[in-house]
């Protein structure tokens, strides 16, 4: 499919809940859980949440990412099935890496299921690399291979500064 000329990134602003209640949607079709997590952080650290659109039409994708120390980390992304191969989630990583960059974050970094081919194509398409495996970071069966992940990473600092091992699998986040 060819990319869509019309495509619109932009964030998701707080309080517009049809905007939120879309992505709600479009999570509860792609994944057997929910994905993105709680907008409201009593600890501050609430996920910023980017969608896509073909005009001013529906959500047809989102990113969700979360501040973990220097690393941003993005804990949801799923594009429609109908608007898949249209460069959509290519473009909404790229929007995640730029802010990344623009907020001095040190890396971005991802868990992504070892079974899911998809997106760890267009990962490492983007430059990210598998930092570590996981086993049985999923608890859901549905990703099969026992719930393993690969922890992927995509460094910002250019070599002086490595991402450094025991970084965001610290943190309790199965699902
Ligand atoms: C993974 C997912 C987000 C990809 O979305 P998408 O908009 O179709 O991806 P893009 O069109 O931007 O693809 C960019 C690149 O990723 C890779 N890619 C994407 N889908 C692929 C597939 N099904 N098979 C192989 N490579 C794929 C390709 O390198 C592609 O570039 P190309 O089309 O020029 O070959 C989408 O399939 C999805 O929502 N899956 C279910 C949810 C999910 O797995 N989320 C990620 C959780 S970590």
């Amino acid at each position: 499919m060819r990319p869509t000329e019309d495509l619109v990134i932009e964030p998701l602003l707080s309080g517009d809940l049809v905007t939120l209640a879309q992505c709600a949607i479009l999570d509860a079709e792609v994944f057997p859980h929910p994905s993105i997590p709680a907008l409201v952080d009593p600890t501050g650290n609430a996920p910023t949440v980017w969608v896509a659109r073909v005009a001013r039409g529906r959500v047809i994708g989102f990113v969700a990412a979360a501040r973990n120390m220097s690393v941003l980390e993005i804990v949801g992304l799923a594009v429609a099935p109908a608007h898949r191969r249209a460069g959509i989630a290519r473009a909404l990583v790229n929007t995640t890496v730029d802010a990344a960059e623009a907020r001095r974050f040190r890396a971005v970094a991802l868990h992504v299921s070892t079974t899911n081919a998809a997106a760890i194509a267009l990962y490492d398409a983007r430059g990210f690399s598998p930092a570590r495996k996981l086993h049985g970071y999923y608890r859901s069966r549905n990703f099969g291979d026992g719930g393993n992940a690969w922890e992927m990473v995509l460094s910002l600092t250019r070599g002086h500064e490595q991402y450094e091992d025991g970084g965001i699998a610290k943190r309790v986040n199965r699902r």
